[in-house]
């Protein structure tokens, strides 16, 4: 799959921490409204907009590497972004790209820019 990386945090301009652990921010990235989960290990990127009926997904919290959506509480995992069987729904969820410099966020390129 090939995918275009976009910035989410740059350590130079945004510092070294620029998310606390265990948190959960909204932010934009390249016109994408997206939910970045910050854990102890690692960040995650889910889409900011729920697939049930359109909450805000970054209003929500984490339980159990789940994502909890604010509404009506359905539950996501943070790493495939599938939800509950009992819901059947599914959260885009986005690969994101920690290095040296940064976190990066990485959308699927388009068929027409390949
Ligand atoms: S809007 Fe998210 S669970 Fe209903």
């Amino acid at each position: 799959m090939s995918l275009n990386w976009y910035p989410i945090y740059i350590f130079e301009k945004d510092g070294y921490e620029p998310q606390p652990i265990n948190s959960i921010r909204g932010v934009k990235v390249a016109g994408k409204e997206i939910c970045v989960i910050r854990t102890t290990n690692d960040y995650f990127a889910v889409k900011d907009k729920c697939p049930h009926a359109g909450g805000r997904i970054s209003n929500g919290w984490c339980e159990q590497q789940q994502i909890v959506c604010p509404v009506h509480r359905h539950k996501f995992d943070i790493h495939t972004g599938k939800g509950l069987p009992e819901h059947g729904d599914y959260l885009e969820h986005y690969e994101v790209l920690t290095n040296t410099q940064g976190v990066f966020v990485g959308f699927k390129k388009h068929w027409w820019n390949k």
